[in-house]
């Protein structure tokens, strides 16, 4: 058999953090060949992880602008990739999730004629307005892909659902896990003199992030303006907020959480440090939705700063609840697990409904059959 050129192509961290164990795998195999092409939607939050996994990428279309609108990246990568497919010809594009890399991706190998499997596919959050644009990315991306990984088997039957054939899905669980047993380690030091600093045992450690679109404004407000509320009326609460790189979010947090000692504003952390972080904290408050597969199987209980979730695995489980974006909300149910040990104590259970960390050699084994079977 010839060998199968697989192209990786992704744009943003959690993209590359959840393709990389992937990338490693098809790397391994002598029946691939593996290319990597990233847009960088994202670039530093995206370099920083290539550097950890050391990957390099063959192609990079170095899309980022400051500020960008979601047309100017759709059209940018719509067109590069174009011209790129024109030249590499590949069989197969591996894209992942739900971001406008992931969709335009998708769109420009079917006006090109190359196949597209989809890694981490068949999430529904149900509301096309939220997570936006993510929800309708992810959708229509299922629509073009024509091998579906299904993170678990609730998301094989949203895409049933919506009349794709149950024989171009595989449950493979998800590839976060595989990046996550790669990196967590128990006596984990920082490089951050910052974080070496805190004292875990002493101080109830929430670690924040917030980023999404549809809370830019006024929801964004009320949740940082509820985090200082948190802090000021729980003197043995420290939070840590790895801020995200987008200038409006960080607009807002400097309008609520400057200037007090016990909220500490950094720069987004590198992967490894990031999720050792999650294992010795206290508590997640957040609206990302890898944080939500990953702090789950650290034991830690999750907060979800969003009014849907296309992940209900964990929320299930006990160890993710959803609390929206008011106020009131988010200070009662934090104050609730900060103080009350027996709520606490429910939540802080290890789950890990996303598999056993071998989701990319699922996903590889998977291609490597479906071209057996379609050739
Ligand atoms: C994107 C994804 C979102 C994902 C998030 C992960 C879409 C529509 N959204 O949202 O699904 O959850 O990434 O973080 O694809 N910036 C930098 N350097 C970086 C990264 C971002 O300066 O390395 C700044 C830029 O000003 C950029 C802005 O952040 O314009 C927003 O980045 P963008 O990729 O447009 O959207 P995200 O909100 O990051
Ligand atoms: N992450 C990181 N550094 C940070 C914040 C997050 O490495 O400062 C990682 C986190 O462990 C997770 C991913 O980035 O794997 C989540 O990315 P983000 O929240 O930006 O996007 P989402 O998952 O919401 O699409």
């Amino acid at each position: 058999m010839n060998k199968i050129k697989v192209m990786s192509i992704f744009g943003t961290r959690p993209e590359a953090i959840k393709m990389a164990p992937l990338v490693l795998e098809l790397n391994k195999r002598e029946n691939i060949e593996s290319l990597v092409c990233v847009t960088a939607q994202h670039r530093e939050m995206l370099d920083q992880v290539m550097d950890i996994f050391k990957i390099e990428a063959d192609y990079d279309l170095n899309i980022m602008k400051k500020g960008q609108t979601l047309s100017e990246i759709t059209s940018k990568i719509l067109l590069g990739l174009g011209d790129l497919f024109k030249e590499v010809k590949p069989d197969i594009i591996f894209v992942h999730g739900d971001t406008s890399t992931t969709f335009s991706a998708s769109l420009s190998a079917f006006y090109n004629g190359i196949k597209v499997g989809h890694v981490e596919a068949g999430l529904r959050s149900g509301d096309k307005n939220s997570p936006f644009p993510e929800e309708i990315n992810r959708s229509l991306t299922g629509r073009l892909a024509d091998i579906h990984f299904a993170p678990t088997k609730g998301n094989v039957n949203n895409l049933v659902k919506e009349g794709i054939d149950k024989k171009n899905i595989l449950v493979t669980g998800n590839t976060v896990i595989d990046a996550l047993k790669s990196v967590v380690k128990e006596n984990y030091i920082f490089e951050e003199k910052v974080l070496n600093n805190i004292d875990f045992k002493q101080k109830k450690v929430i670690l924040l992030t917030s980023h999404r679109r549809e809370n830019l404004g006024r929801p964004m407000e009320n949740i940082f303006s509820a985090v200082r509320d948190i802090v000021e009326s729980n003197e043995d609460v420290l939070v840590v907020f790895p801020m995200h790189l987008n200038p409006k979010v960080r607009a807002i947090a400097n309008k609520y959480l400057l200037n007090h000692e016990r909220i500490i504003l950094i720069e987004p952390l590198e992967y490894t440090p990031f999720v050792n972080l999650i294992a010795k904290s206290y508590l997640i408050l957040t609206d990302s939705g890898g944080i939500q597969e990953e702090a789950p199987s650290l034991g830690k209980p999750v907060l979800v700063l969003r009014t849907e979730t296309e992940r209900p695995e964990a929320v299930e489980a006990g160890t993710v609840k959803m609390v929206g974006v008011i106020k009131e909300d988010i200070v009662r149910e934090a104050n609730r697990l900060i103080r009350d040990e027996d709520e606490y104590g429910f939540m802080a259970n290890a789950v890990n409904p996303y598999g056993d960390g071998k989701a990319s050699k699922y996903i590889v084994d998977g291609v490597i059959e479906y071209y057996k079977l379609n050739n």
